[in-house]
C-alpha cells in the first residue's frame, strides 16, 4: 500500500468514526470558542431542548413515539446536541422510584401511561436514573451530545421569581443537596462519551439573588463538577432569568480550569418590553434589544479576555401565530449568524405529559406538531440553515469571504449564471462576495462581476460596471441591516426580496431614518447582511 493511499484509507476512516460519533472526545474552550480536544477545531453547538425536568421527571414524548425515534429525528433536523434538563430531586431523592411508580402517584391518565408503554415497553420498569440515561443513549446513538441542564430542584413546569426553585436558600434549593445532584450526574454519567457538558442551574431569579452568593456558589458547583469529571464543560448562567452577566465586567469569575466554562444567556421576545415591537420602527427595537444583549452577555465573546456565549435558549412561536416573535426572530437570528454564536433552541418536543394542571398540554415553541411527527413550521429547516452550520472557524485558511444572508426566511443569496440576476436560495451553496466596506461594489469572488440595482422593482443584477454609482452599496438604518445604493443623485434603493418569489429587487429603502419614529412598517423583507466566513 502507498503513502498516500494508506492516508486516504485513514482519513476515511476518521471520517467514519467522527460521522458515526462527532464528539467522542472531550470539548474545551479556547478564547471565545468551544474546541474539540483531538482535532483543535472549532465544535459549533446547535442544540435543541429537550424536557425531562417536568413534574413526571421523564424526557416527553415517550408517549408518542419509541425513544430512539425521538433521537433520530434530532438528528435529522439538524442539532448536534441537546440541552436535556432534569431537576434536582430525581437523582437525590428520587433515584430508585420507578416511572411507573411516578406516574401513578400523578394520577398521570391510563391512556398516557399505556401510550408510553405501547411505544417504549421497558420504560416503566425503569428507574428515574435509567430513564434519564435511556435518552442519553439513544442520543449517543445518532451521534448527537448531550448538555445536561439543571434545571429545578423540585420537578416542576419552570420559571417564576415565587416559585422558590430560584436562588439558592429557596425553600427547593438547598445548595448542599443541590452539589450532591450535580456531583452524582458528573460521576454517574463519566465515560459516556456524548455528554459534554453540565451546566449549573437553569435561570437564577427570586428575591434572595444576590452577587456574594452567585460568585460563592457557582465557583462551589462548578469545582464539584470538574473534581468529578475533569471532561466536561461546565454551562454558567448569570441572574434575572438568565439575562444578566454584566457583573462579569467588574469581577470575573475566579477558577483554575477556565478552558472548561462557557457562560449561557436566554433571550426571547419577552425578554424585554415586548410592545414595542408594535409601537416603534422594528429597525429600532431591534437594533435596542441587541444592544442591550451584548451589554447584558454578548460583552464576553470580544474584548481582551473573550470566553465563549451560549445562548442556551431563545426560540419563537412556531404556529405562527405570534406577530412579535415573527418580528423578534429575524431581528435575533441576524445577530446570531454575524457573530456565529453557540445555541439551544426552545424546544424540540411538541406536548408534554403534564404541564401546570393540564394533561397532554401542547407546546407552540417546538420544532415538532403535537404527534412529534412533523414541523410546526414547515420552514423551520430553511430559517435555521446558516444558523446549523460553522460560519467561522479560527482554525480555518480559507480566505474571508461573505455570505448575503436574508435573516427573514433564512435563505442566502446566490448568483444566478444563466440570466446574471440575484436570487434568493438555500445557504449550502450560497455564493461568495468580498465587500470592503461603505461605498464599496459588492463583488462575486473570483470574478469580474458586481451587485448592480438596476431600477426600481427590477431585479438586482450581476454586472462588470463595478464603478457606477448603482453598484456602491452601504448598510443603512439603526440595525445596518439594509443594503442600500442610490441610482444617480436620487433616494436610496435598497436590496428587497419580491414577496413569495426568490427574486431580490431593489425597491425605496423602508423605514430607514433614525429620526423618524412615526415609521412603522415592517422592513424585514429588506434586511440582508453581509456575513463575513471564512469556512465552506
Ligand atoms: C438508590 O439505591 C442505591 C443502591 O441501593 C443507593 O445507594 C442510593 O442511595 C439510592 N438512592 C436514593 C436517592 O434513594
Ligand atoms: C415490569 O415489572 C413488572 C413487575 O414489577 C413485571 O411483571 C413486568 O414483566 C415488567 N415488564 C417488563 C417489560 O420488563
Ligand atoms: C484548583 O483549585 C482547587 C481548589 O481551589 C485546588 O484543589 C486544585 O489543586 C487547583 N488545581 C490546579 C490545577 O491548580
Ligand atoms: C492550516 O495551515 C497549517 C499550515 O499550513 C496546517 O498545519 C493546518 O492543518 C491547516 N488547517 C486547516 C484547518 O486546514
Ligand atoms: C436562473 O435563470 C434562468 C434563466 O432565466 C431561469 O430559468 C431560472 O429559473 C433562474 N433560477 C432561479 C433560481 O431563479
Ligand atoms: C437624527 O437626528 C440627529 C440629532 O438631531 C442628527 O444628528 C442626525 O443627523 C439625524 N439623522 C438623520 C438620518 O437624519
Amino acid at each position: 500500500m502507498s503513502k498516500s493511499s494508506l492516508l486516504l484509507v485513514s482519513t476515511i476512516f476518521i471520517a467514519i468514526l467522527t460521522s458515526y460519533c462527532c464528539n467522542s472526545f472531550p470539548l474545551s474552550t479556547q478564547k471565545r470558542w468551544i474546541i474539540d480536544d483531538a482535532t483543535g477545531e472549532r465544535m459549533k453547538l446547535t442544540c435543541a431542548h429537550w424536557v425531562g425536568h417536568a413534574t413526571p421527571m421523564l424526557v416527553e414524548g415517550l408517549d408518542k413515539l419509541p425513544i430512539q425515534d425521538i433521537a433520530n429525528q434530532i438528528a435529522k433536523s439538524g442539532f448536534n446536541c441537546v440541552r436535556l434538563s432534569y431537576a434536582t430531586y430525581m437523582f437525590t431523592r428520587h433515584a430508585n422510584d420507578t416511572i411507573r411508580d411516578t406516574l401513578y402517584s400523578l394520577d398521570i391518565p391510563k391512556d398516557v401511561v399505556s401510550a408510553i408503554e405501547k411505544h417504549n415497553p421497558l420504560m416503566l420498569n425503569m428507574t428515574h436514573v435509567q430513564a434519564y440515561e435511556a435518552a442519553i443513549d439513544a442520543l449517543g446513538e445518532k451521534g448527537v451530545m448531550v448538555l445536561i441542564d439543571n434545571h429545578v430542584s423540585m420537578a416542576e413546569w419552570c420559571c417564576d421569581n415565587n416559585d422558590q426553585n430560584g436562588f439558592f436558600g429557596d425553600r427547593h434549593f438547598h445548595p448542599d443537596e443541590w452539589l450532591q445532584g450535580l456531583a452524582f450526574i458528573a460521576k454517574h454519567f463519566r465515560g459516556k462519551p456524548n455528554v459534554i457538558a453540565m451546566d449549573l442551574r437553569n435561570e437564577l431569579r427570586g428575591g434572595r439573588q444576590n452577587l456574594p452568593d452567585w460568585y460563592k456558589y457557582v465557583s462551589q458547583g462548578a469545582s464539584t463538577i470538574h473534581k468529578h469529571n475533569p471532561d466536561l464543560l461546565i454551562v454558567i448562567s448569570g441572574l434575572n432569568f438568565d439575562n444578566d452577566l454584566s457583573f462579569l465586567k467588574k469581577k470575573t469569575l475566579d477558577l483554575n480550569f477556565t478552558n472548561k466554562l462557557v457562560y449561557e444567556a436566554h433571550i426571547y421576545s419577552f425578554s424585554g418590553n415586548q410592545d414595542r415591537w408594535n409601537l416603534q420602527p422594528m429597525n429600532w427595537v431591534c437594533s435596542s434589544v441587541i444592544e442591550n444583549l451584548n451589554d447584558q452577555a454578548g460583552f464576553l465573546i470580544s474584548g481582551n479576555n473573550p470566553v465563549p456565549l451560549f445562548i442556551s435558549e431563545f426560540g419563537y412561536d412556531m404556529t405562527g401565530g405570534n406577530a412579535v416573535d415573527n418580528k423578534f426572530m429575524p431581528c435575533f437570528v441576524s445577530y446570531a449568524a454575524s457573530v456565529d454564536l453557540d445555541w439551544s433552541l426552545w424546544s424540540f418536543g411538541g406536548s408534554y405529559y403534564f404541564r401546570e394542571g393540564s394533561v397532554g398540554a401542547g407546546e407552540t415553541y417546538a420544532v415538532m406538531d403535537y404527534d412529534w411527527k412533523n414541523y410546526r413550521d414547515p420552514k423551520f429547516p430553511q430559517k435555521f440553515q446558516l444558523l446549523q452550520k460553522k460560519i467561522q472557524d479560527p482554525t480555518s485558511n480559507l480566505s474571508k469571504s461573505h455570505i448575503m444572508f436574508h435573516p427573514l426566511t433564512g435563505k442566502c443569496a446566490h448568483a444566478n449564471g444563466s440570466n446574471n440576476e440575484l436570487v434568493l436560495g438555500d445557504c449550502k451553496s450560497h455564493s461568495e462576495w468580498s465587500f470592503e466596506g461603505d461605498g464599496s461594489p459588492i463583488r462575486l469572488m473570483d470574478s469580474a462581476m458586481c451587485l448592480k440595482a438596476e431600477g426600481e422593482g427590477l431585479p438586482a443584477t450581476l454586472s462588470e460596471h463595478c464603478l457606477s454609482p448603482q453598484s456602491s452599496w452601504k448598510s443603512v438604518s439603526k440595525t445596518g441591516l439594509h443594503l442600500a445604493t442610490s441610482h444617480g443623485n436620487g433616494p436610496l434603493f435598497c436590496l428587497e426580496m419580491e414577496s413569495d418569489s426568490s427574486k431580490i429587487v431593489t425597491r425605496k429603502c423602508i423605514c430607514i431614518d433614525e429620526n423618524d419614529s412615526s415609521c412603522l412598517d415592517n422592513p424585514q423583507s429588506q434586511w440582508f447582511q453581509l456575513i463575513s466566513t471564512n469556512f465552506s
